[in-house]
């Protein structure tokens, strides 16, 4: 029997989220693939770590559980490593700089003693150098959560100031592209569906802070882009993020474990089907 093990965080209670391995689970099923859902945490897992299944379908971002599972012989996907650099923002500037277009970034310098202001010196070197506004982000955000916009100097200190014990960069703030993005998502390294996502309310566009996605065409500039940045990070599936720009697009960032549901539902594409059937192509031929 061809068994796969579809992994999940051990406390998520978000409708979203557990859509993901529901739709996965389903998909497989078509393609004779029986599927287990686990949460991390769970307690045969500490005892096989994975090992049993043909694959895992890793849609935690716990990077030492990712790892002790490949370290083990487990195929993951996506592999810990790509997962890894998604999931910090400044790896993933990083690891894409100077290859593709992205907004300037800059990180915050570590802080290992709380009673100590942000020095001065550095927020007006970071303002100076990315101009007002500017966005401030939580390295390890996600749906919106941790990204902040900074409109005057007050804003960006108390932002700096707050997120000071917590890994953060600051970002040149591509105001044409204000609320509004394009999400492509590719499989197996093709870009599969595009979604504009559009907020009238706040410049960030997740559909979680009241964005709202529409099909939008994948034109050749963004399809090559995600395609190149998949292959880059080797990433068997993501979601990248495209800004607007006055040369055009730049990327914000790419999710690793993109949830698929909005995009699905906007565009009519099936990503869980087409997802399933990369990965049985991978591991069956
Ligand atoms: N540099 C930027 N310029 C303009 N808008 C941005 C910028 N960075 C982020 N945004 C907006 O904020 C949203 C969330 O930022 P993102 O980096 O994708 O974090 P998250 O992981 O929380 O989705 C983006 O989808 C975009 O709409
Ligand atoms: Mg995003």
């Amino acid at each position: 029997m061809k068994r796969a093990l579809i992994l999940i965080n051990a406390y998520t209670k978000n409708e979203r989220a557990l859509n993901q391995p529901r739709r996965l689970k389903e998909e497989f099923a078509r393609l004779g693939v029986h599927a287990e859902v686990l949460r991390n945490g769970a307690p045969e897992l500490l005892v096989n770590w994975g090992m049993g299944y043909d694959f895992c379908v890793f849609l935690d971002k716990d990077r030492t559980v990712s790892h002790l599972m490949e370290a083990r012989g487990v195929r993951l996907f996506n592999r810990a490593d790509a997962i890894e650099v998604c999931d910090d923002k400044t790896r993933t500037y990083l690891a894409l700089f100077g290859k593709f277009p992205m907004p300037e970034t800059l990180p915050a310098p570590l802080c290992y003693t709380p009673s100590e202001p942000v020095p001065e010196n550095f927020l007006w070197a970071v303002e100076k150098r990315l101009g007002l506004p500017l966005v401030v982000k939580e390295n390890y955000g996600s749906l919106g959560g941790g990204v902040y916009l900074a409109k005057t100097h007050g804003e960006l200190r108390a932002l700096a100031e707050n997120l000071k014990l917590k890994p953060h960069c600051f970002q040149r703030f591509v105001a044409e592209s204000a609320g509004r993005d394009l999400r492509v998502v590719t499989v197996g390294g093709r870009a599969i569906a595009a979604m504009k996502r559009q907020n009238v309310a706040d410049f960030r566009s997740n559909l979680e802070r009241g964005g709202v996605g529409e099909r939008a065409v994948l034109d050749g500039e963004a399809a090559r882009l995600s395609e190149e940045i998949s292959a880059a990070l080797g990433l068997d599936y993501c979601g990248v993020d495209l800004l607007f720009g006055r040369e055009g697009y730049s990327v914000c960032e790419v999710n690793s474990n993109a949830f698929f549901g909005g995009i699905e539902r906007v565009t009519g594409v099936n990503v869980a089907r087409a997802y399933a059937e990369h990965i049985c192509r991978e591991i069956y031929g």
